[in-house]
């Protein structure tokens, strides 16, 4: 019986045939944000707890319950940050880069934290891919965001079925407006609402859309419709948007009822809604955030970004069984413990000419090195025997064949080269 340490409830080992979904995911997302030329930035992933009450605001699910948190020995209170979007607003006010007049455009890519109940497609630790475009109002900046993640998803749509949902959820002046006329209805059908909704509508009653009880849902059915809320100016930037997302051909459907769970939104916000074992699950989202710069402490200047859920899309490519080509690997084995220099040398070659390579150095006899040879599913074995040392050339056997071959020493890298390019097919970083 193992009696050894267990990893942390939420926490995962990534790993063996789930890593092939992670590089091609990666290598897709950062080839795509250079197109639309971001820039990376690599934030910490512990912050001063204020960053993230201040930036969610208090009355968020995350702020109230799923931040890991805890004093510092110094007294400083710390999290692990649950997303990235308030650390960027924190690390471009402390760089002062709004004196720089342009449009910043930044992506990160790294795990976050939020203590939630795990369960399907939800952890405690997850990855997200994010991207914050700093420095501009325009509707036609939001069109391009919502073209970008678009475009991403566009990559899989062979393969997964997702919607994107977009709405605007309005400025702080109507969306006051509308919260109040809707604590009116809700207050009116109160005792038929379940306890959670009870306590967001003093909280902040936008979340009660979020709740999944039937009863809730049906009573928010006829709950006034935050679009006939806007004020010109808002209902102006959403029109424009929807025109903007024509011109970039991005498909998309309205969801009056998209609430965001972190209070920084202002006007957009969107969701890309996917089917994970027959629920909807969110593989990304975002929106804008025009005041959040100016509640951290910096100046009034307008941001819009996304996230998305690198873990989840894995799960999802994983369930419809997406085809992932193995990695070429060749195997060098050595008829002789005398050999092992050679052998080494040999290894060290095939690498140095881009060949992935391994060796077994504890194996004794020819029979056990085939037999690791093929519980690692190589694609060719050299063979390094008494004949092979006095003469030039190698043994190469095809692992999947099982065909032998004798090759002569300097054709070998080339030969390899060969197959292992007709071999690998979308796994490239
Ligand atoms: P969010 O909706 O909280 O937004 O998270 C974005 C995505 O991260 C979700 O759509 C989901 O795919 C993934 N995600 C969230 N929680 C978990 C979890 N516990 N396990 C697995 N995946 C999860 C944000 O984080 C905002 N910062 C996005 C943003 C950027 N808005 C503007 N800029």
């Amino acid at each position: 019986m193992n009696q050894g340490f267990k990893k942390v409830k939420g926490f995962r080992d990534i790993w063996g045939k789930d890593i092939p979904y992670w590089n091609l995911i990666e290598h897709k997302i950062f080839k795509l944000l250079k197109n639309y030329n971001y820039e990376e930035v690599k934030l910490p992933v512990l912050e001063k707890i204020e960053v993230f009450k201040k930036g969610l605001g208090d009355s968020s699910d995350i702020v109230e319950k799923e931040m890991f948190s805890f004093i510092d020995k110094d007294g400083c209170r710390l999290a692990l940050r649950p997303e990235g979007t308030a650390s960027v607003v924190r690390f471009f006010i402390e760089n002062n880069l709004y004196n720089e007049n342009k449009i910043h455009k930044f992506y990160y890519y790294g795990p976050m934290f939020r203590r939630e109940k795990p369960q399907k497609g939800r952890f405690r630790q997850f990855f997200q891919a994010g991207v914050e475009a700093i420095g501009s109002r325009s509707p036609l900046l939001d069109a391009e965001v919502i073209k970008l993640i678009s475009d991403f998803f566009e990559q899989f749509s062979n393969m997964i079925n997702y919607n994107i949902e977009i709405n605007s959820v309005g400025c702080l002046d109507c969306r006051k407006v509308y919260i109040n006329e809707l604590n009116k209805y809700l207050e009116t059908r109160k005792f038929h609402l379940c306890e959670n909704c009870i306590n967001k509508i003093k909280l902040n009653p936008l979340r009660v859309f979020d709740c999944k009880n039937d009863r809730c849902k049906e009573i928010l059915k006829n709950a006034p419709n935050i679009m006939d809320y806007y004020c010109p100016s808002c209902k102006m930037h959403f029109d424009d948007l929807l025109q903007n997302l024509e011109l970039y051909n991005v498909s998309y459907k309205i969801n009056p009822r998209l609430v965001r769970g972190l209070d920084y939104y202002t006007n957009t916000a969107f969701e890309v809604i996917s089917d994970f074992a027959g629920a909807p699950i969110a593989i990304g989202a975002g929106g804008r955030y025009d005041g959040l710069i100016k509640n951290m402490g910096g100046p009034d200047i307008a941001g819009i970004g996304f996230a998305i859920g690198i873990d989840r899309l894995v799960d999802l490519l994983k369930e419809c069984g997406m085809y992932t080509e193995k990695e070429f690997l060749v195997f060098v084995i050595y008829q002789r413990s005398e050999f092992i220099k050679h052998a080494v040398e040999l290894a060290q070659n095939l690498r140095q000419g881009g060949i992935p390579t391994s060796i077994d150095y504890d194996m004794v006899s020819i029979k056990s090195q085939f037999k690791m040879a093929n519980k690692l599913n190589v694609d060719y074995a050299v063979v390094i025997g008494e004949d092979e040392l006095n003469f030039e050339y190698y043994t190469l056997k095809n692992m999947t064949s099982g065909e032998q071959v004798k090759i002569e020493k300097n054709n070998l890298l080339s030969y390899l080269k060969r197959n292992m390019e007709g071999k690998i097919v979308n796994i490239v970083r």
